[in-house]
């Protein structure tokens, strides 16, 4: 046994690899190597001999594997260091590039206008894309049949009376109906919106709007005219001129256009302003006694101001963008083009 063990010592130096070292094992731990053959030396021995002999060829099993399994282990680590030492890195080869996106432009102009917002004190809410009509025109002030419902050419989906909304105007209902006239309200809901205009640089089929809304006692147009000085400064840059325009909204009286000076020619004329020096960027005015009535706020007591904004036209006015489609496109050179823009 003991020159067994010292024939395997010997041995297993020479081993270099898994192959030699399988053979190695084979050779005296397989069926047929030479200790499993002294298992057949048993039957030669008389009962007593035979516990002794047992014994130590259970010892000189385990020897041997520990024997055999140091070794292996040896081999493994020198393999693994070898292919450490070959397979190395080249992290000297460039890199394929990755372009990587920006948030669309249109999110980040609502989270401005949002902030400007919210640091006046005002909500920040939600409505549903899906509509009822009463909502969406009749409480504004817009019965059926008005010539108004024409200009805002609608996509119905039941009926006449569950369609996509074409303005965020009804969340001002839905949002006084829950005032039970009784609570003063500042909120603004920005949220898409929908009408059936064939898509070109202008319109889109479905786009972004950004609603005002402002409920209390004793407001007047100058207020609606402080709050606008605010946004367009904060959005444009401090020395912005505004100025409002008569127009006419059903669920406003008086109605106003909110236009800026053109922040890109200084008013002088150019081809953003499309030479009048002045840009629109909101329809505004003093909420409707109407309105105020069909949601329980009692004209007599309370007076608000409502705004809409496009969000898509504020940033391209912003940006000088002059397609609204690329907004939505999802081209990430366009994106990573208005980051570059803004930081300029
Ligand atoms: N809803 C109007 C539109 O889509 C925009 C608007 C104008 C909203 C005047 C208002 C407002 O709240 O007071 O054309």
């Amino acid at each position: 046994m003991d020159e067994i063990i010292n024939r395997l010592k010997k041995d297993i130096e020479n081993v270099k690899n898994s192959q030699d070292m399988s053979e190695i094992k084979a050779r005296y731990l397989g069926k047929k190597g030479s200790i499993s053959e002294l298992n057949s030396k048993m039957r030669e021995l008389s009962n007593e001999k035979k516990k002794e002999f047992g014994m130590a060829l259970n010892k000189i099993k385990a020897d041997a594997n520990e024997i055999i399994e140091t070794k292996r282990k040896e081999i493994e680590k020198r393999i693994l260091e070898e292919k450490l030492k070959n397979e190395s890195i080249d992290i000297s080869l460039p890199s394929t590039s990755i372009p990587y996106g920006a948030p669309n432009i249109v999110e980040k102009m609502v989270e401005e206008v949002e902030d400007v917002f919210m640091s006046m004190g005002y909500d920040v809410v939600d409505g549903p894309e899906i509509e009822e009509d009463k909502f969406n025109f009749e409480l504004l002030n817009i019965p059926k049949g008005h010539p108004a419902r024409d200009a805002q050419d609608t996509f119905y989906i039941e009926g006449e009376d569950i369609l996509l909304r074409s303005q965020t105007s009804p969340v001002q209902i839905r949002t006084m109906m829950k005032g039970k006239g009784e609570e003063a309200i500042r909120m603004i809901c920005p949220g898409k919106t929908y009408r059936r205009d064939d898509d070109d640089a202008t319109h889109s089929h479905q786009f972004m709007q950004i609603e005002g809304l402002l409920v209390d006692k004793k407001v007047s147009l100058s207020d609606l005219k402080g709050t606008f000085d605010v946004i367009a400064k904060a959005l444009f840059g401090e020395d912005t001129e505004t100025r409002f325009r008569p127009s006419y909204y059903q669920f406003t009286e008086p109605s106003v256009e909110m236009d800026i000076r053109c922040h890109h020619c200084k008013g002088e004329g150019c081809n953003i302003c499309k030479n009048t020096g002045w840009i629109t960027i909101a329809g505004a005015g003093m909420v409707h006694p109407n309105v105020l009535k069909n949601c329980d706020y009692d004209p007599k007591k309370w007076q608000g101001f409502a705004f809409g904004f496009g969000a898509e036209r504020l940033a391209m006015v912003k940006y000088n963008i002059d397609d609204l489609r690329v907004f939505y496109t999802n081209d990430l050179r366009e994106s990573v083009n208005f980051d570059r823009k803004e930081a300029e």
